[in-house]
């Protein structure tokens, strides 16, 4: 049997009320970065990928449900209190494809009403927040049809559909450190849904501080739907899914050891690779600014001169991740908004845990 057919709810299931559902769910930091898709198929990664979830910067959302009585579904979107359609295809695409895993979804109309923590336009990806607070929404509704609903096996559902609705949104589900993508070294990992990282991780890296510099808030011109697509032709495609798949065994053996600036190389490496592979697309693409070089510059030279412990991970766009141990919050966090408080638009204070 495949793997996702353990996910289907064919049987027809009546639930005769109307509700309200509110979940919250965060954003997350790739640490290995997804970049990529399995031809013809819906999205399946093309190799595995690691992440932190974000405290404090989440997604808060609530499903009102009704029984519908005309055959045309209805669907409302609310973002921060006013009507949006600019995502309703996007949401609707999302129903459409789990569909099949929820069948009783046939059965109402919704209005969604979502808020994020962190700024409006920050230039945050809230895709990833957003997709799977309504995936936990989507869960709920199923656990009131079926009582028995393990929750081991809510949350893997969760994240099973979330992974439709956004891939990345599959890792949000847990918090912590969260592995998407089968990896011949880490057991249970898979494509169709995340997994928290089963195996040892050393403190320094159970809790880390992260801080978001927003340096464009504008909405990046290649949208990472878009940048996935383009890796099919991309000639450096092959050699970026066997780099990431090996950064993964190193990833796996610092998590353990505890090695910082092991980390450091790695996740900066890592961001790079990404912005390559984007620069190396056709049509080709560039999504730092001025302001990003000049702070990743000013980090390594701060680091170079302090020998604290900070390290840049960037997500597609501009905007840079600043981690660092916590250990060393007070000192690092000063020199932050001291020497690159100039270069940013905003500054999102968090935490990778
Ligand atoms: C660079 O999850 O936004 O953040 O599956 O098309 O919605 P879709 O893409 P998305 O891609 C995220 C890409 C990334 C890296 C990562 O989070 O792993």
């Amino acid at each position: 049997m495949k793997k996702s057919c353990f996910f289907y709810r064919k049987k027809k299931y009546s639930l005769v009320q109307n509700g309200v559902i509110t979940k919250k769910s965060p954003s997350n930091i790739a640490l290995i970065k997804y970049w990529g898709k399995q031809k013809n198929k819906i999205q399946i990664p093309s190799n595995s990928s690691i992440s932190y979830s974000l405290e404090k910067v989440y997604t808060e959302t609530r499903l009102i449900y009704h029984l519908r009585e005309k055959k045309k579904r209805s669907i409302k979107i609310f973002f921060s209190g006013k009507e949006n359609t600019s995502f309703l295809p996007k949401i609707l695409e999302f129903f459409h494809r789990i569909s099949l895993y929820c069948s009783y979804l046939r059965d109402f109309n919704f209005v969604i009403e979502t808020k994020n923590t962190f700024p409006h336009s920050s230039g945050i990806a809230s895709s990833a927040s957003s997709m799977s607070a309504l995936a936990l929404c989507i869960m709920e509704i199923e656990k009131k049809l079926v009582s028995s609903l393990e929750e081991d096996f809510f949350l893997r559902k969760a994240s099973f559909l979330a992974r439709f609705g956004s891939g990345s949104a599959c890792r949000s589900i847990y918090p912590g450190l969260v592995v998407w993508g089968g990896h011949k070294s880490i057991k249970g990992s898979n494509n169709l849904y995340a997994i928290p990282y089963p195996y040892k991780i050393h403190p320094i890296f159970t809790k880390m501080g992260d801080t978001i510099l927003v340096i464009d808030e504008y909405p990046k011109k290649i949208l990472s739907s878009k940048g996935h697509q383009l890796m099919i032709h991309n000639p450096y495609a092959k050699e970026r899914f066997k780099c990431a798949n090996k950064n993964m065994d190193r990833l796996i053996s610092i998590l353990k050891m505890g090695d910082l600036q092991e980390f450091g190389e790695l996740i900066e490496h890592e961001a790079l690779t990404l912005h390559a592979m984007i620069m190396t697309s056709h049509p080709y693409f560039l999504w730092m600014k001025p302001n990003t070089l000049h702070v990743l510059y000013k980090v390594w030279d701060f680091r170079k001169q302090s020998k604290k412990n900070i390290y840049f991970t960037l997500d597609a766009g501009a905007n840079v991740h600043l981690l660092y141990p916590i250990q060393e919050i007070v000192s690092i966090r000063k020199w932050i908004y001291s020497d690159l408080f100039s270069y940013c638009k905003k500054i999102i204070e968090s935490f990778c845990q």
